[in-house]
C-alpha cells in the first residue's frame, strides 16, 4: 500500500478503497468510484462556500492564515509593499518574476500607450444617474470594454490575451477617474501620459482647471494600498473571475464578474461598510456599547475577521503604518480614535479572541481613502484598481492550466420528487 494514500472503508458495502494523497489533498474525483450499486452516481463531497476545497493549483500567491503570512510569487508582502512600484507588482504577479529594468521600462511604456478610452465610453458613463454607485458604474464600464474590443474573445491566443491585459490595466485608472468625476458633476480629465501610473490617476480624479499639486507622500501611500490589494489567492472575486472566465468568455466580462463580487459588503465593500459603522458611533465612549451590540448579534464588526487569516492580517498591519504617514499630511481623521478603540477592545474581548477575529485589510484603508479625499462609496473602486493585476494573473493561470475545464459544481438535490404538472385552473 502506498504511504501517501488514504484507505477508505465504505461501511455500506464493506468495500475498501485506496486513494492517493498529493500536496495534502485527495482528488474529489477519486471518490466517484465509491458506489453502493452499478447505477449509483458515486460518492461526492459536499462543501458549501468552499470551506475545504482547493479549486486549482496556483503559483501566484501564498497565504499562511494562522501565521499571518502573505507572499506574492514567494516575495514577502512587507518587502514588496516597501520596495516595489504598482506596475512592478503587476508584472510580478502576471509574469511570475520581478521585471528587469528594461522589462519594467517597456511594460510602463506599453501601459502608458493604452491609457486613453474610446470617447463613446465617456458618453455612456454620462448616461448613469448622478447618484449611481461607483461600483455599479465600474462593473458596467469594464464589461462594456468587451464591445469595444471584440478581438478579446480569442482567449486561446497568448499574444491576444496579453494585449487585453495591457488594455485593461491601462484603461482602468482612466475609467475609475471618470466615474469619480461623473459622481461629482465634474468634466472628465484625460490621461496625461507624462505622468506615472498613480500620478496620472490622481491627476485625472482631482485636477481642477488643469491645476493639481501632487503630494508624493499621498501618492506613494495610495500605491502601497493598491499593492497590498493586488492579489489574495482564491477569494470570492478571484473565484468569480476564474469561474466566469472558465467559460472562455473575454477577460473584460470575466473581470467585471470579479468587480461584481468585490462590490459585496462581505468582500471589498467592507471598507465602505467600516466607514458606515464608524459614522454610527458618535465617539470613543460609545465603543463598548457598540461592541456589545455586535456580540448580541446586531450586525458585524466590519473590517474584522477573515476566512483565511486567523491571526492579524499582515496587510492591516502595513496599512496602519501607512495611515500615520497619510495623517501627517492631511491631519488626523477624527474617526481614527474610534477605530483604534474598537480594535483595542475587540482584541481583548473573549468573543473576538475565541473566534480569532482580527482587523483585516479593510479596517483602516477606508480612513486613509477618506483622508485623501475619496468619498466612501468610491473606496471599493480603489480596491478593484489594486486587485486587477491579481485577477488578470489568475485568469491567465486558469486559461493555461490543462487541468481546468468550465467550472461546474455538483449539487445535492433536495426538491420534490417527480410529480404531475397541475394546470393553472386546478391550483
Ligand atoms: N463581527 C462579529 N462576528 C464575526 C465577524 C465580525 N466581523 N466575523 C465573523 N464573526 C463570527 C460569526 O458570527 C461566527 O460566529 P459563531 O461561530 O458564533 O456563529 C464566527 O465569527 C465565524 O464567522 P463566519 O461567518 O463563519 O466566518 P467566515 O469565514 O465565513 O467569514 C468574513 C469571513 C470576512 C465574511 C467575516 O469575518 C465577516 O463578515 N467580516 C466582516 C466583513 C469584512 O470585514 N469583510 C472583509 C474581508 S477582508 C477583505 C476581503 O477579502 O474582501
Amino acid at each position: 500500500m502506498a504511504k501517501d494514500s488514504l484507505t477508505i472503508i465504505d461501511n455500506r458495502t464493506g468495500k475498501s478503497y485506496e486513494v492517493p494523497i498529493a500536496d495534502g489533498t485527495i482528488r474529489a474525483m477519486d471518490l466517484r468510484q465509491i458506489r453502493v450499486s452499478e447505477d449509483d452516481f458515486g460518492l461526492m463531497t459536499y462543501d458549501p462556500a468552499f470551506m475545504n476545497t482547493a479549486s486549482c493549483r496556483s503559483a501566484i500567491t501564498f497565504i499562511d492564515g494562522d501565521r499571518g503570512i502573505l507572499r506574492y510569487r514567494g516575495y514577502p508582502i512587507e518587502q514588496v509593499a516597501e520596495q516595489a512600484s504598482f506596475l512592478e507588482v503587476a508584472w510580478l504577479l502576471i509574469e511570475g518574476e520581478l521585471p528587469t529594468r528594461a522589462q519594467l521600462q517597456a511594460w510602463t511604456d506599453e501601459i502608458r500607450y493604452h491609457t486613453y478610452v474610446h470617447t463613446n465610453i465617456t458618453k455612456f458613463l454620462e448616461g448613469f444617474r448622478y447618484d449611481a454607485h461607483p461600483m455599479g458604474m465600474l462593473l458596467g464600464a469594464v464589461g462594456a470594454l468587451s464591445t469595444f474590443y471584440p478581438d478579446a474573445k480569442h482567449v486561446e491566443d497568448a499574444a491576444n490575451r496579453r494585449l487585453q491585459r495591457v488594455r485593461l490595466l491601462a484603461k482602468l485608472p482612466t475609467i475609475a477617474a471618470f466615474i469619480f468625476r461623473h459622481s461629482r458633476g465634474l468634466p472628465f480629465v484625460f490621461p496625461d501620459n507624462d505622468l506615472d501610473y498613480i500620478g496620472n490617476f490622481v491627476n485625472m480624479t482631482f485636477s481642477i482647471g488643469g491645476r493639481h499639486k501632487p503630494n508624493k507622500v499621498l501618492q506613494r501611500a495610495l500605491e502601497i494600498l493598491l499593492i497590498l490589494h493586488a492579489d489574495h489567492e482564491q477569494n470570492c472575486s478571484t473565484s468569480a473571475v476564474r469561474g466566469v472566465g472558465s467559460s472562455h468568455v473575454d477577460p473584460f466580462s470575466a473581470v467585471s464578474a470579479g468587480i461584481a463580487a468585490l462590490y459585496g459588503p462581505l468582500h471589498g465593500g467592507a471598507n465602505e461598510a467600516v466607514l458606515g459603522m464608524l459614522d454610527e458611533i458618535p465617539d470613543k465612549k460609545h465603543v463598548p456599547k457598540f461592541i456589545e451590540s455586535v456580540k448580541a448579534g446586531h450586525g458585524r464588526l466590519m473590517g474584522f475577521g477573515h476566512r483565511v487569516y486567523k491571526s492579524y492580517d499582515p496587510r492591516a498591519r502595513l496599512i496602519k503604518k501607512v495611515a500615520y504617514d497619510v495623517f501627517e499630511q492631511t491631519g488626523l481623521n477624527p474617526k481614527l480614535e474610534i477605530a483604534l478603540e474598537l480594535e483595542r477592545i475587540a482584541l481583548e474581548d473573549e468573543y473576538f479572541v475565541k473566534r480569532k477575529l482580527y482587523p483585516n485589510v479593510d479596517f483602516y484603508s477606508g480612513l486613509i481613502y477618506q483622508a485623501m479625499g475619496y468619498p466612501t462609496e468610491y473606496f471599493t473602486v480603489l480596491f478593484a484598481l489594486g486587485r486587477t493585476p491579481g485577477w488578470l494573473a489568475q485568469w491567465e493561470e486558469m486559461i493555461t492550466d490543462k487541468e481546468q475545464k468550465i467550472a461546474r459544481p455538483r449539487q445535492i438535490y433536495v426538491g420534490p420528487a417527480e410529480r404531475p404538472f397541475v394546470p393553472l385552473d386546478q391550483r
